[in-house]
């Protein structure tokens, strides 16, 4: 029961607020994790995603302040002082930049921001592609949204968190993982349409159809900033350039491509651009294929595309890594495992499994953490609601 746990944390970080600050926080707001059931490195591209939030989050207290924002952090032990706009917001790095990029994206957009005191814990596990990252950006603007009254809905508040990130923090990321972290649903999966930023929820009756979805956590860090991520983007980019050359109309994003126009005109790009498109292309039909297979309840489809992903991802757009790779093998092993992919950005990080029987993954798990030696954990998906406040009492 995620929110109990929840409701229980609010009221215990309430209590931590009043050391530190002196006073109780006026309110609590949450945002979660997320972990990609299908359909990544398509978000920057216009195209089709289906995530779930995780029942791991980010919880941020908060009340009004004095003379600038302050703010504690419960895992760090370390606190910030900045601002309030129009005082220059400087950079900053670690978990600080994400607090301090919302702010300034929030009173670069208008959004009144006034001195405030606010403290954040959570359980988000850091660097293990989850999208921390998200939950943290997510939940603080929750936070000031209450507080200052914004009243922002719920997609405005997400491409505010995706433009801290973007221009502030200095990721070039896409709108997944905030959407998923403000709108996800209670045991359901989110398809997300990236151009139209449309969201359905789709129901997971796992246990009604007798599986089970697993993260798996390789154990190996990943830095959503490294050049890998941010150099797939410009990939991605110089290849609509390329296929924006022979047809004649504007490209907004690889979306505006036909796949049959792509396919004819795939001798015109450099091999590895055609290789990066082709996974864009495929990953977004077997996110659609997907989202039916799931509606129908026909799990082993949802296996196999999860499998294809994973190949697509490691052969075509060259973002896994061995590690990764040794655990989807290890799960596809498995005769209880319907079909395991890497999750995210990749380079490290996570993966997704579906599985009919808890036992083959826990097999697998151990087998890679006696062939790596790498930390790995899992978590059984326990399909979360998106931000929200939290009752204080
Ligand atoms: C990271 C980014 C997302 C998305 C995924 C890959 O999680 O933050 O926007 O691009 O990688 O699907």
């Amino acid at each position: 029961m995620p929110m109990i746990g929840s409701t229980d944390r609010a009221r215990a970080l309430g209590r931590a607020f009043e050391r530190h600050y002196g006073h109780e926080p006026r309110l609590v707001a949450r945002a979660p994790g997320r972990v990609n059931l299908i359909g990544d490195h398509t978000d920057y591209n216009g195209g089709f995603v289906f995530p779930a939030a995780i029942d791991l989050e980010t919880l941020v207290a908060a009340r009004p302040g004095h003379e600038d924002i302050a703010v504690w952090s419960v895992q760090f032990e370390q606190s910030d002082a900045f601002g309030p706009p129009p005082a220059r917001i400087e950079h900053h790095g670690g978990w600080q930049g994400y607090v301090r990029g919302v702010v300034s994206v929030a009173a670069e957009a208008g959004l009144p921001v006034a001195p405030c005191e606010l403290m954040i814990a959570g359980d988000v596990p850091l660097g293990s592609g989850l999208s921390s990252s998200a939950a943290l950006e997510v939940a603080v603007l929750e936070a000031l949204d209450a507080l200052f009254g914004w009243r922002l809905p719920p997609v405005r508040l997400a491409l505010l968190a995706q433009r801290a990130e973007n221009t502030f923090v200095g990721v070039a990321c896409g709108v997944m993982d905030p959407m998923v972290s403000a709108l996800g649903k209670r045991d359901h999966a989110l398809f997300i349409d990236c151009r139209s930023l449309e969201t359905e929820a789709v129901p997971l009756h796992l246990e009604a159809i007798g599986v089970q979805i697993a993260v798996l956590d390789s154990g190996v860090p990943r830095t959503l900033a490294t050049a890998g991520y941010n150099q797939r983007r410009q990939e991605c980019e110089e290849g609509l350039a390329v296929l924006a050359t022979h047809l004649d109309r504007p490209l907004g994003s690889l979306r505006d491509v036909d796949r049959r126009e792509f396919e004819a005109l795939r001798v015109e790009l450099p091999p590895l651009l055609g290789a990066r498109l082709g996974h864009v292309f495929s990953e977004n039909d077997r996110v659609l294929l997907a989202r039916r297979a799931l509606a129908t309840g026909d799990v082993t489809t949802f296996g196999r595309l999860m499998n294809e992903s994973h190949a697509s991802l490691r052969d075509d757009y060259e973002v896994s890594c061995a590690e990764l790779d040794t655990l989807v093998e290890l799960c596809g092993s498995e005769p209880g495992v319907l079909g395991a992919r890497l999750t995210g950005a990749g380079f490290g990080g996570s993966a997704v499994a579906l599985a009919t029987a808890a036992a083959d993954l826990d097999r697998a798990l151990a087998r890679y953490q006696e062939q790596t030696g790498r930390p790995a954990r899992m978590w059984r998906l326990a399909a979360a609601d998106g931000a929200a406040l939290l009752p204080l009492d």
